[in-house]
């Protein structure tokens, strides 16, 4: 049964309005924490899914995210989206007939498909989150890991091809844009000195711009529950884990394919000044409003703190 408002009021606790009133106080003393500070939000190609296949032009998923973020943004927190693209990439490297091999969850990245990478996340993915965002307000601002020199890569070890590490990141645009009173949507392409281009995993460009820009959280949205104990047991949900306790997941074989950088840069992040890290379940409606403004915590939570939710 749905109202004007478009809300609907079956699904809430009870049709008393002081029950509708502490929903949104619920989230009052979150607003004041993390008012005025930043959350670097990776948003995984695999949430981004079905949005590439079809050609229409707004995606229900995305819409939705992308209006949870505008009302992050319109209490007074800072977020700033870095995206990735995997099953987009694929989808468009099968169209030339190339598979992609991968090598401790990274893509190994030949010239070609170094400009496939480039086409899918500078074309296509980065400005359908910015017209996202935009349908709700105007304020998304697309960049990559090249402007401004925000991303500095270096080759990575081993035969992966263009597969960058990254050697440091300059974050005053992302600075610049946040004063703006706009919202960065990053992809992750970086450059070395030559100028010669690089893939740089997102999992490990959203880590390493939270650090540089002093986020308070960092917070992966993918296609899975949260981190499991159990590779093949989705029952076995991680709640919160401490960064040593991490360390010891990382040395065993529970961890595969994507999960495995986005672990590590996890770690990095949060043994490097980010308070909380976070990997969430992006297929959830409004996730990320769960976990940020209520006390339902949901996913996996990567902290040293003493944690009340
Ligand atoms: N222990 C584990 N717990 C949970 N998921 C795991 C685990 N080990 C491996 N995975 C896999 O990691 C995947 C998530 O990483 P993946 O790189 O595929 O997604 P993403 O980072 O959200 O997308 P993209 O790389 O396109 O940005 C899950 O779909 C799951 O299959
Ligand atoms: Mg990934």
């Amino acid at each position: 049964m749905k109202q004007d408002s478009g809300i609907d009021v079956t699904l809430l606790p009870s049709s008393d309005p002081s029950a509708w009133a502490s929903i949104l106080l619920e989230a009052l003393p979150y607003i004041q924490k993390f008012m005025g500070k930043c959350v670097v939000v990776k948003y995984g190609g695999n949430v981004l899914g079905d949005s590439v296949d079809s050609n229409e032009e707004i995606d229900a998923e995305l819409d939705s995210f992308a209006e949870d973020i505008v009302l992050l943004h319109s209490v007074g927190i800072l977020p700033v989206i870095v995206h990735g693209g995997g099953p987009q990439i694929d989808e468009w490297l099968n169209r030339i007939g190339k598979v992609s091999a991968f090598s401790n969850g990274l893509r190994v990245t030949d010239a070609e498909t170094l400009e496939v990478v480039k086409m899918v996340l500078l074309g296509k993915l980065n400005p359908s989150i910015v017209q996202a965002i935009n349908r709700h307000g105007d304020k998304g601002v697309g960049v990559s890991g090249l402007d401004s020199s925000l991303i500095v890569a270096t080759k990575a070890k081993g035969d992966i091809g263009f597969v960058g590490d990254i050697e440091s990141v300059n974050p005053e645009i992302i600075l610049s844009i946040l004063k703006d009173g706009l919202i960065p949507v990053v992809a992750t392409i970086g450059a070395d000195s030559q100028g010669q281009g690089y893939n740089i995993n997102a999992d490990f460009g959203a880590a390493e711009l939270a650090v540089a820009i002093g986020a308070e959280k960092l917070v992966y949205m993918t296609n899975v529950e949260g981190v499991r104990g159990k590779f093949d047991d989705p029952t076995s949900l991680i709640q919160r884990m401490q960064p040593g306790e991490l360390e010891n997941l990382l040395g065993s074989d529970t961890i595969q394919g994507g999960m495995r950088p986005k672990l590590q840069s996890a770690l990095s992040a949060s043994k490097n000044g980010v308070s909380s890290v976070h990997i969430l379940d992006g297929r959830i409606p409004h996730a990320i409003l769960l976990e940020m403004l209520t006390d339902r915590g949901i996913g996996t939570m990567i902290t040293e703190e003493v944690v009340e939710k």
